[in-house]
């Protein structure tokens, strides 16, 4: 595995993988990888002829009052980690060579952002479409993976590929979770034993009202009832329950077709997102 720190080396390599027939297959992270991370670089192993991992924290997409400083780093880790798990270029930039002074140019998100993490977190889609946009340009990837525990991103950035062009193509992978439910995040480092523990109480929510869902119920405002029901035993504050259409993120009044259950608590020093899909097809992700 080879490890790229400057732009022009990756875009070199990224044209060379390319001019000698290669595929690319683009894992974009922020780092501190876990199972959640090992197995989208496992799909894109599947599917293509190389596969780069970025590691970037990327300053653009967090709030002034949010984590960037304390956001978990060990590149230590993550270089073992994605060399075991079959990456062959790391590309892992400082904040300098990404954005060596201001830029000209920012991405501004217009759709799919009033809601769910957009609504609590101003800002943050422009950061993300904007840094993916820089990555997907280095990178030149053909296919570029996903988790879809940040199902709001994955929506962002389809938008973003749909309305500039990009020759790319996103693949949304399923939520990878602990053995009791918890989705995998780099940030469930921050709770504390008991929050762990309650933690929970996110996926046991959804999986309540995917049940109820299945079996007929179909008013909204009852299912975001039902999981707040769950939340409210945690300690933790809830910043949102909602139901929407998905990819297009809009309220519904009746639940006829595919929704996605989104869930957000707030811990004391972790903010944990949650989400499933119900009346989806039996072949697609995140069942
Ligand atoms: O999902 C993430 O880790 C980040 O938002 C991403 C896509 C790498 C952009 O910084």
């Amino acid at each position: 595995m080879r490890i790229i720190t400057t732009i022009k080396e990756m875009q070199h390599e990224a044209k060379t993988m390319i001019r000698e027939g290669k595929t690319i297959g683009f894992v974009p992270t922020m780092g501190y990888l876990h199972e959640g991370h090992m197995s989208l670089v496992q799909k894109a192993r599947e599917k293509n002829d190389c596969v780069i991992m970025s590691v970037f924290v990327n300053p653009l997409q967090f709030g002034p009052d949010e984590d960037f400083d304390r956001y978990p780093r060990d590149l230590k880790r993550d270089e073992l980690l994605a060399r075991k798990a079959g990456v062959d270029v790391l590309f892992y930039p400082h904040v300098d060579e990404m954005y060596p002074k201001e830029l000209t140019t920012m991405l501004t998100v217009n759709k799919r952002v009033d809601t769910l993490c957009g609504e609590s977190r101003p800002g943050h889609f422009d950061g993300v479409a904007t840094v993916v946009m820089k990555l997907f340009q280095i990178v030149l990837p053909d296919k570029a993976y996903f988790g879809m525990k940040d199902a709001q991103q994955v929506a962002v950035i389809k938008g973003l590929v749909d309305d500039y062009n990009l020759p790319v193509e996103i693949i949304p992978c399923p939520i990878i979770r602990e053995e009791d439910g918890l989705a995998k995040s780099s940030r469930n480092v921050y709770l504390t034993p008991s929050e762990r523990e309650e933690s929970t109480l996110l996926s046991q929510s959804l999986n309540a009202a995917r049940k109820v869902i299945r079996d007929g119920e179909r008013d909204p405002g009852l299912i975001i009832e039902l999981v707040q029901s769950y939340l409210k035993q945690t300690s933790g504050t809830i910043d949102y329950v909602e139901v929407l259409s998905y990819p297009e993120l809009q309220p519904v009044n009746r639940i006829n077709e595919e929704v996605i259950i989104a869930v957000a608590v707030q811990f004391s020093a972790a903010r944990l997102i949650d989400n499933t899909m119900a009346l989806r097809s039996e072949k697609a992700i995140g069942v």
